[in-house]
């Protein structure tokens, strides 16, 4: 199944009620939640507090991006704060397999992330271990940025390790998805599709999510 799963990064947190119901009727699958720490990237948003209340606002799954130094610190309060999905990054975490346990041991669905200039060939003794992977199609700090291209290459090889070494692992691409690339990068192999821009800041969010679908 094809998953949308607007990033509220780019919502109006004044309104985030609202907003996030108004994605709801329109027919989102996950709401992606995006945690920056001013360290592994540089921006900060928020943390699990705020996702406790999202749980609170929506039935809706919640997708937990860890943009964070010392993740395993705080995989377990996202887990209790409601997250179904908890991905952490690649690059800044040591051990990752033990880190993807602790994740599912919580009962939540475990991911890796890829940074656009890390390989995909550097997922080969992790990949049988990860419910999903989210490929980083632009560099993690920001939303509304440009679509990196050779992400499609990048997807298509995760397909295909994907395909030889566990087929049940999931692909998610965060990053300038719009209603201009959504096709290319579903037919390369995507299932889950992280809108942040092009979903909250369009006039009619509700029509955007129906197109992509
Ligand atoms: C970027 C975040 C994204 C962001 C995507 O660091 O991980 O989830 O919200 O925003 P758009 O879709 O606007 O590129
Ligand atoms: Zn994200």
């Amino acid at each position: 199944m094809k998953m949308i799963c607007p990033s509220i990064l780019s919502a109006d947190f004044a309104k985030l009620s609202e907003e996030i119901k108004e994605v709801q009727l329109g027919g989102a699958d996950i709401i992606h939640c995006d945690i920056m720490d001013g360290h592994f990237v540089p921006n900060i948003t928020f943390g699990s507090d705020v996702v406790a209340k999202v749980n609170e606002i929506t039935n809706l799954p919640l997708d937990v991006h860890l943009m964070i130094e010392n993740a395993d610190k705080y995989v377990e309060s996202f887990a209790k704060a409601g997250a179904d999905y908890i991905s952490v990054h690649y690059e800044n975490n040591y051990h990752l397999n033990r880190l993807l346990n602790k994740i599912k041991s919580l009962g939540t669905k475990a991911g890796v992330v890829l940074n656009p200039a890390t390989p995909v060939f550097m997922l080969k003794n992790i990949i049988e271990y990860a419910d999903f992977v989210l490929l980083m199609s632009v560099n993690p700090g920001f939303g509304g940025q440009k679509f990196i291209l050779n992400s499609i290459d990048k997807i298509i090889e995760l397909k295909q390790m994907i395909n030889k070494s566990n087929p049940d692992c999931l692909i998610e691409i965060d990053g300038g998805i719009g209603l201009e690339n959504i096709k290319l990068v579903s037919d390369a192999g995507v299932d889950m599709f992280v809108c942040g821009a092009s979903v909250f800041k369009a006039v009619d969010r509700i029509g955007v999510i129906k197109e992509m679908k």
